[in-house]
């Protein structure tokens, strides 16, 4: 599968079957993770990862409804800012870097054959706070989102729908 066919054939996955994830593939994603730009190359995350059952049930208790589907993932990354690595003049930028991360966790698992979702954590200050909580993070490291990643239990593979929107790009002027 190429980048493109990543890109378009990704979708988020909800439903998992109950079969873990290798170690190598966790380690792929982390790789992709850190393998995206970041400001000034910061590098400014960390990440969380969690294949124990009881753990992942918390990670949905602390991010309420929308993260159900972290009940049935075999895994689960928190991606993290790490504000001591942030750009000083404008730390702001770990927010966007975090993002990045995220996106290639999501594309890379698209690749190998895995099923992810984002669960939007910052920011949601209430989320944010019951994940520092649950993992009793130094103040510095900063809970940014969640992915949830198992095998899909859903057809990752059909093609989806063409999401190009002629009107939303400008050639040269508004
Ligand atoms: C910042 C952000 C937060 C999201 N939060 C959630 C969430 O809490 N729960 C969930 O099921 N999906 C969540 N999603 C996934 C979106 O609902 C999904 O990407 C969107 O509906 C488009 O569908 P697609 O990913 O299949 O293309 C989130 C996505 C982003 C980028």
């Amino acid at each position: 599968m190429n980048t493109q066919q990543a890109i378009l054939t990704r979708r988020s996955c909800r439903k998992f079957i109950d079969k873990p994830i290798e170690s190598e593939k966790l380690h792929q994603l982390l790789q992709a993770a850190m393998s995206g730009p970041s400001c000034v190359n910061a590098r400014d995350w960390s990440f969380v990862v969690v294949t124990d059952r009881g753990r992942l049930t918390q990670m949905a208790d602390a991010n309420g409804r929308p993260a159900e589907p972290l009940r049935g993932a075999a895994a689960a990354i928190l991606v993290c800012g790490d504000l001591q690595r942030a750009f000083p003049p404008a730390q702001d930028y770990w927010v966007i870097d975090g993002a990045i991360a995220a996106q290639n966790i999501c594309l890379a698992a698209q690749e190998l054959g895995l099923g992810a979702v984002w669960l939007g954590t910052w920011p949601q200050m209430d989320r944010v706070q019951a994940q520092q909580k649950l993992f009793a993070l130094p103040e510095h490291i900063v809970p940014h989102s969640v992915l949830a990643l198992g095998y899909p239990a859903i057809d990752l593979t059909s093609p989806r729908e063409d999401r190009y929107e002629e009107n939303r790009v400008h050639f040269e002027q508004w």
